[in-house]
């Protein structure tokens, strides 16, 4: 992706997380001179991978494939070996109309997907075969708000606005907005975006970035190059 186009998508995203009336923490508009500022006090952003992120899974087309997140609480392979310190994450996720996620499934996270404000969020899913396939023979069975969904392979749940839906590990999903963009909120075990996602097609987590402008805010794969602590 174009930096360009990366720093657009960061404008409209803070202006829209404003709008839904969800409030971000402080590191979330630090400036890239801000980040050469700070000291080691905060390597905990850095080091736990917390902030914007913003994908196209390099397939050159957002809109139609992509996801802007912003993470604000991880922890680390470390807590998740160990069993000891941050054991949780939280994420929110913004989500365009026909704009997939595609499909994967994690190995070690656990993760509710809740639809903070918005339209509606379409979620597909499937079980995975043995093999780590699309399993189209058995039903799914998901909780979503406490409640037990049956669904076939390949059945959607589509959640309203306040709704979310648990998704365990092994669990095939993808999921886009409908009618109206869609501010989502992720709640879930350690995420680890280096070794934890299965997609279906291989695919790169993070888009290679051609720089033709400075950033307007870091994106989390960019603290080696601007942190260092
Ligand atoms: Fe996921």
């Amino acid at each position: 992706m174009k930096r360009s186009e990366i720093n657009a998508i960061l404008k409209d995203a803070e202006q829209f997380v404003h709008a839904c009336g969800f409030n971000l923490p402080p590191f979330a508009s630090w400036k890239p001179e801000a980040w050469k500022q700070v000291g080691p006090d905060a390597a905990e952003i850095a080091h736990h991978k917390l902030g914007w992120d913003v994908t196209d899974f390099n397939l050159g087309h957002y809109d139609s494939d992509g996801l802007t997140l912003f993470t604000l609480r991880n922890g680390t392979p470390e807590n998740w070996k160990t069993g000891k310190g941050k054991l949780y994450a939280e994420k929110i996720l913004l989500v365009g109309v026909d704009q997939v996620t595609p499909m994967h499934f994690h190995w070690n996270k656990m993760e509710d997907i809740i639809n903070r404000s918005g339209g509606k969020l379409v979620i597909e899913l499937y079980n995975s075969s043995p093999e780590e396939e699309l399993d189209d023979q058995t039903p799914v069975t998901v909780v979503c708000d406490g409640v037990v969904r049956r669904l076939p392979p390949g059945g959607q749940v589509v959640l309203s606005p306040g709704e979310s839906i648990t998704l365990p590990q092994f669990c095939y999903h993808r999921f886009w907005a409908a009618e109206s963009r869609v501010l989502a909120g992720e709640v879930s075990m350690v995420n680890d975006d280096d070794a934890d996602n299965r997609f279906l097609k291989p695919l790169p987590r993070f888009p290679s970035v051609v720089e033709d402008e400075p950033p307007y805010y870091l994106l989390v794969t960019d603290y080696p190059q601007y942190y260092r602590f």
